[in-house]
């Protein structure tokens, strides 16, 4: 593993990867809803925040921990790794790579649930990094959710994050375009083989993180697959749906009785939302657009923060994702309220290069940016 001298920060990353990545892994990861206006607002919005810096105020030793550590834990710095589906796409070792590497920087790393690693294997390689279980609520009966969840306590995790922008799949033409299918070597980690199997791309609720096409199966190339599932065929293999009828009354009291995790909610843009989920229990909010690939047009992260940290009130902490690149990113997030934030793509990259290594470079070149910035505009001496 190494980095090219020309290579200095995420994006630079970024596009040293872009030049090497496989299409689809690329589809996959840049994937948005519709037209990628709130792609383009994610990643633009930053620009639009400049700070003062202050002088004279002793640098010599900057304590870049958390003000608000999420669940109490002494993280390093006041950023971690969100939750994306399919880590296997960027590197074989996965979900477990990101792990090791958030684990070895001391940040909090959350799992999405259609993680290629099983939520176990990658407990074992993160211990307290690996502490989000990101997940969705299915349809039918719960049985899957309340599988997870023992799954989640039992291995010692702390948090279940509610993803709650996706009652309904956004609308991505990418995917549907290149025909993405999940490579028939990868599986779901926390499912069972039969769960790996075609979810059509058309189908109404199929999740959005996770969609895998019939394609190789139906054609009987897919010999993995076919063997694996002996009889089954593209529609005897079960489909993970997302219940389109999710809602704080019913489904938050639901997921607290059926769990001893503390309950984190994210995908919040309306200060209303806000202080529904922490009537209804939430111990924690992240303010996020999924990256863009939700709804189009949809406002950002950073946009939407202030109005739901002064709704919120301290009541519980609020985090945010979307369009981090820079560790002056980070500040600003920080700078308008945010306890938290969390970074997604920028991990694949890592991921792509290097595997655990990779990752690591990506969360020091943010951390050395934070630094740098912290130091130079803040208000106290020592
Ligand atoms: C995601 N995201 C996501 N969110 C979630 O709650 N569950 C999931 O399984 C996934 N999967 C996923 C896959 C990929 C490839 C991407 C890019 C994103 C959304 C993610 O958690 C986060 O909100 C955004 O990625 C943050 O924006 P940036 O940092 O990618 O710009």
């Amino acid at each position: 593993f190494s980095i090219p001298r020309h290579v200095l920060s995420l994006k630079d990353l970024e596009a040293h990867c872009l030049a090497s990545m496989d299409v689809m892994v690329r589809d996959y990861l840049y994937d948005g809803a519709e037209e990628g206006r709130t792609i383009r607002e994610n990643l633009e919005v930053w620009d639009r925040w400049l700070v003062v810096p202050r002088m004279m105020r002793d640098t010599s030793n900057v304590d870049l921990t958390p003000v608000v550590p999420p669940l109490n834990h002494p993280w390093r710095l006041p950023f971690g790794i969100g939750p994306s589906a399919m880590q296997g796409l960027a590197h074989p070792a996965g979900e477990a790579a990101t792990a090791a590497a958030a684990k070895a920087c001391g940040v909090p790393f959350a799992l999405s649930t259609f993680s290629n690693s099983s939520m176990e294997e990658v407990k074992a390689v993160g211990g307290e990094s690996a502490a989000f279980l990101q997940m969705y609520l299915v349809s039918g009966g719960r049985e899957l959710n309340i599988e997870l969840l023992r799954r989640a306590e039992a291995a010692g995790y702390k948090a279940v994050v509610l993803t709650v922008d996706s009652p309904i799949p956004g609308n991505r033409p990418g995917l549907i375009k290149s025909n993405f299918v999940m490579p028939k070597n990868l599986r779901l980690g926390n499912f069972s083989q039969d769960f790996r199997g075609p979810l059509d791309q058309s189908a109404s609720n199929a999740n959005p993180d996770a969609s895998t096409s019939a394609d190789t199966a139906r054609n009987g190339t897919d010999s993995e697959s076919t063997n694996a599932n002996t009889n089954s065929t593209s529609s005897s293999n079960k489909q993970i749906l997302v219940d389109p009828s999710v809602n704080w009354e019913r489904d938050m009291p639901w997921l607290q009785e059926h769990t001893t995790l503390e309950v984190w909610v994210k995908g919040v843009l309306h200060p209303l939302d806000a202080e529904a989920a922490i009537v209804h229990g939430a111990r924690g909010i992240i303010v996020s657009n999924h990256g863009g690939r939700q709804l189009d047009g949809c406002i950002s992260a950073l946009d939407a923060l202030p109005g739901i940290v002064r709704a919120v009130r301290g009541r519980v902490p609020v985090h945010v994702d979307g369009g981090v690149r820079r560790g002056a990113d980070v500040f600003t997030a920080l700078a308008l309220g945010a306890d938290f934030v969390w970074i997604g793509r920028p991990v694949w990259w890592g991921l792509w290069v290097g595997g655990e290594e990779g990752v690591r470079w990506v969360l020091e070149t943010l951390e050395k940016e934070f630094r740098t910035i912290d130091a130079l505009t803040r208000r106290d001496s020592g």
